[in-house]
């Protein structure tokens, strides 16, 4: 539900509610919500105002105690104007500049100081990338702006040509070097905004997470078989605690041309039907976590909100639908999830990213961490602009997940776990004419003790 539901229920039982309480409250669907109100005014009768400590105990009975929401989307409604777009632009460059700067204590000047600097002064900057390109020379150069102007950089030392190639149209980094005669910048090196070490957390749970994403039900290429051995696996797997659904459960039906002649169920309806013949053989021990990808009916724009609640009747009730990203804590350890639907332009933009194969997949999200931003190139995919860029990185986590690629991936980036679970569609004639090979059957698990991510194959 979002906040207006939330608030909109707890008006109609006259109650009030702090706003660390209503974060918590948005994972739950009204009947949930409307159960956990009726407990807490048994055990609180005078009550006027519910905050987080009285429902915490209510949503750890149903969702157990170690899980927490630490973020959701509010993937608020936009028009599209232009004054949201540079509202959005600015939210997202200050608050990855104050990232750049707490973290590496550089004194950048603004770059419309760096432009009234001498030939030869040595100067950073920050600022957010508007244009890479090849100069007349055959050079490479980008145009780097901040509020104050914009400053053509280029690239003069092949020694960081890896970095260079992996810093993307509107991400956010800093450039340091000497000016040249006509007011540009010669780059001697590029500062990515960056994660510091991830330190190893003490465990606090024992159990495994299993990561699952484009199941693509309803799609004549979903592969039912080793979709039910997966759900026979997980409900012989004693330890298994939650099962991660990082979108893509459905095909959807209109989201791409010609979509109609590759399913087998034509509208979404049945095919959340024939999902919840599958979810609801899973044991009600185990929790699904589970986030909209682009072939969900549900807005298109990232950030995404929960799939809506009038699907949940197909879903089952161990099942808690979160926005698209969200961050969850089990057991002390921060998970994100991202669809990730930014992939697709990281393998056309980053030169030596292709082919997409495991190893690749891990260094565009790799690379993705890097920029703290989950889809920073602006126009690739659809995003809304709303005043709060939902798509920077700004806690670290433990474990970042996406999938949408359909390739498994399995690595660690400065201590943070890189998850990609693959798919369980068979290649599709859109996949073949990409060149991906497609992993199906793949399901990485991420075991809470000794934090290892192994690969199950069904
Ligand atoms: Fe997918
Ligand atoms: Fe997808």
């Amino acid at each position: 539900m979002d906040e207006r539901d939330i608030i909109r229920v707890m008006l109609s039982h006259d109650l009030n509610l702090t706003p660390d309480a209503l974060d918590i409250l948005k994972g739950f669907s009204e009947d949930q919500l409307n159960e956990i109100l009726e407990r807490i005014s048994e055990k609180f009768p005078d009550a006027a105002v519910i905050t987080r400590e009285m429902i915490e105990p209510e949503r750890a009975e149903k969702f157990e105690e170690m899980l927490s929401i630490e973020f959701q989307a509010s993937a608020s409604a936009v028009e599209g104007t232009l004054d949201e777009f540079l509202r959005y632009m600015r939210d997202r460059f200050s608050r990855i500049q104050g990232i750049i700067l707490s973290r590496t204590g550089l004194k950048a000047v603004e770059i419309a100081a760096a432009k009234r600097m001498s030939q030869g002064e040595s100067v950073t900057i920050v600022g957010m990338v508007r244009e890479k390109k090849k100069t007349k020379q055959g050079g490479e150069m980008m145009l780097i702006e901040d509020i104050s102007g914009e400053i053509p950089c280029f690239l003069q030392n092949g020694a960081i040509k890896e970095r260079y190639n992996r810093v993307v149209k509107d991400s956010v980094i800093a450039v340091n070097g000497t000016i040249t005669k006509n007011g540009g910048i010669n780059v001697r090196n590029i500062i990515f905004p960056d994660i510091p070490q991830r330190e190893r957390k003490p465990v606090r749970m024992e159990g495994k997470i299993a990561f699952i994403s484009d199941i693509h039900i309803g799609s004549k290429y979903f592969n039912r078989k080793a979709f039910s051995s997966f759900i026979e696996w997980a409900s012989n797997e004693d330890n298994l605690k939650y099962i991660i659904l990082c979108g893509d459960l459905i095909d959807g039906v209109g989201v791409y041309p010609g979509q109609e002649a590759e399913l087998e169920a034509s509208n979404v309806w049945e095919q959340y039907k024939m999902a919840s013949e599958f979810l609801s053989r899973i044991p009600k021990r185990i929790k699904v976590i589970y986030i909209p990808g682009n072939h969900e009916p549900v807005r298109q724009s990232e950030p995404q909100p929960p799939v809506p609640d009038k699907y949940s009747e197909f879903l089952p009730e161990n099942l808690m639908k979160l926005s698209n990203p969200s961050t969850i804590g089990v057991g002390g350890i921060r998970i994100m999830l991202y669809h990730g639907r930014s992939l697709n332009a990281m393998f056309k933009y980053v030169p030596g990213m292709q082919p997409v194969n495991s190893s690749s997949v891990v260094r565009a999200m790799e690379t993705l961490l890097m920029l703290r931003h989950l889809a920073p190139i602006y126009g690739e995919h659809p995003i809304a602009p709303g005043s709060r860029d939902e798509l920077v990185i700004e806690e670290v986590p433990d474990v970042l997940c996406m999938g949408h690629i359909h390739v498994y991936g399995i690595g660690e980036y400065k201590g943070v776990k890189l998850i990609n679970p693959g798919t369980f569609q068979e290649e599709t004639p859109y996949i073949r004419k990409m060149g991906i090979e497609v992993t199906p059957g793949t399901v990485p698990v991420l075991d809470l003790g000794t934090m290892n991510v192994s690969l199950e194959r069904f």
